[in-house]
């Protein structure tokens, strides 16, 4: 039956528009249709969870935990985030008023946003960055303006770009670090002189910070670690730390007021995260560091190795990340066109995320995972090269 055909599908008001839909699930469509593709263009840990969380999930599934837990999540999870946040970070933070278990970051970032966010609000977000934070911004109704990442500067993330755009108005400023897609990293410093700004003109920060474990180069700086929680809402998730994307399990660090607001908001959409996730991460976490550190070296020497082999293809340019999961080559010397490229490296049989999907300034880029097996990397730039150069 046609939708005009249809008194019911008539009267649907689509929340979003056809020609909003995300570009990403035309290209997944395409990469679905091919067969033997190299896939680096996933967002997520291609490799296995640490064995003793899948026991102890096991565990805790034969146990009976598969029951609803309470919106903000079972008091030993937020427990053992408070002490992980405390050891990482030096911050104390309360397990009951500061934490919201949530269902990946991505539930976190939603009801931050959604709560903060009204109809025309101002947000800063990083170009850069994330495509799915714009979209989120622009649903709400808010209205995105944008801070720089450059290549030149190693795509740090530079404070001062950022204050220089940020002004009363400004409802929120979003920080991603370590970022997808660039891995770019903020300093202790450029956060500091950032939150007391945004103390003084009223402006939150939302400090996503999912890819904190992957670090390579320098220290990675958290919004948390000065212990200022007015303005800012800190958010992180197992996802990628713990190879568990499909876990979809993540918590946000903030205000009591905030936190309050999230998991009144959250009751609504989703009750509660992933039961099972909760009790055997509860348990997990104090001893997750070996397996962290494990992930990060092995990250590094993926990374290295598809960098130089990035860097010796005539024609691409590849700066160093400095953490994060990702690589974010200049192709544009071959091809202007990030699309274009897509096709034709996926003609050669290798799925990469098209660098127009971060914003205007990824154009001519293409995003590649690197936390994956390390053939599979080998043979990824086995196939770019033969589809570049010939
Ligand atoms: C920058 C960033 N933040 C948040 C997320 C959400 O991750 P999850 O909801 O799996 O925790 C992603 C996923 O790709 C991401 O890249």
């Amino acid at each position: 039956m046609k939708r005009e055909e249809s008194k019911a599908l008539r009267r649907l008001k689509p929340v979003v528009k056809e020609e909003h839909s995300s570009p990403m699930r035309e290209m997944m469509k395409m990469m679905e249709e091919k067969q033997d593709l190299i896939g680096l263009s996933a967002g997520e840990a291609n490799f296995d969870p640490p064995d003793a969380l899948i026991a102890l999930a096991t565990e805790v599934m034969k146990k009976g935990k598969n029951q609803y837990t309470s919106t903000n999540g079972i008091p030993q999870i937020r427990e053992a985030v408070a002490a992980f946040v405390k050891d990482q970070w030096g911050v104390e933070v309360d397990p009951d008023e500061n934490i919201l278990m949530t269902v990946g970051g991505m539930e976190a970032i939603y009801l931050a946003a959604r709560i903060v966010l009204e109809q025309g609000d101002r947000v800063l977000l990083p170009d850069p960055g994330w495509g799915v934070m714009r979209t989120l911004v622009e649903r709400l109704g808010a209205v995105a303006g944008y801070y720089p990442l450059l290549e030149e500067k190693r795509w740090s993330i530079d404070h001062e770009a950022i204050l220089a755009r940020m002004d009363e108005n400004t409802k929120l400023v979003v920080v991603n670090t370590p970022s997808n897609p660039t891995g770019a990293m903020l300093s202790k410093e450029g956060f500091e002189a950032l939150i007391e700004k945004a103390e003084a003109v009223g402006t939150f920060i939302l400090s996503d910070e999912v890819y904190h474990s992957y670090v390579y180069h320098g220290e990675h700086a958290s919004g948390l670690s000065f212990g200022r929680l007015d303005n800012l809402i800190f958010v992180n998730s197992f996802s990628k730390a713990f190879a568990v994307t499909g876990w979809r399990l993540g918590y946000a660090v903030a205000h009591p007021w905030i936190i309050r607001q999230m998991g009144i908001f959250k009751e609504s959409i989703s009750l509660c995260s992933f039961s099972i996730g909760q009790w055997a991460m509860a348990e997990f976490l104090p001893h997750g560091k070996e397996y962290l550190g494990k992930a990060r070296d092995f990250c590094r020497k993926n990374m290295e190795r598809l960098l130089d082999g990035l860097n010796a293809i005539p024609g691409v340019r590849c700066t160093p990340p400095m953490g994060g999961i990702y690589v974010f080559p200049d192709f544009s010397e071959i091809e202007p066109s990030s699309q274009t490229l897509f096709k034709r490296l996926l003609d050669a049989g290798v799925a990469v995320a098209p660098g127009a999907f971060f914003g205007t300034r990824g154009e001519g880029h293409s995003r590649l995972m690197f936390a994956c097996p390390t053939e599979r990397i080998e043979k990824g730039l086995e196939r770019i090269r033969a589809a570049v150069v010939g």
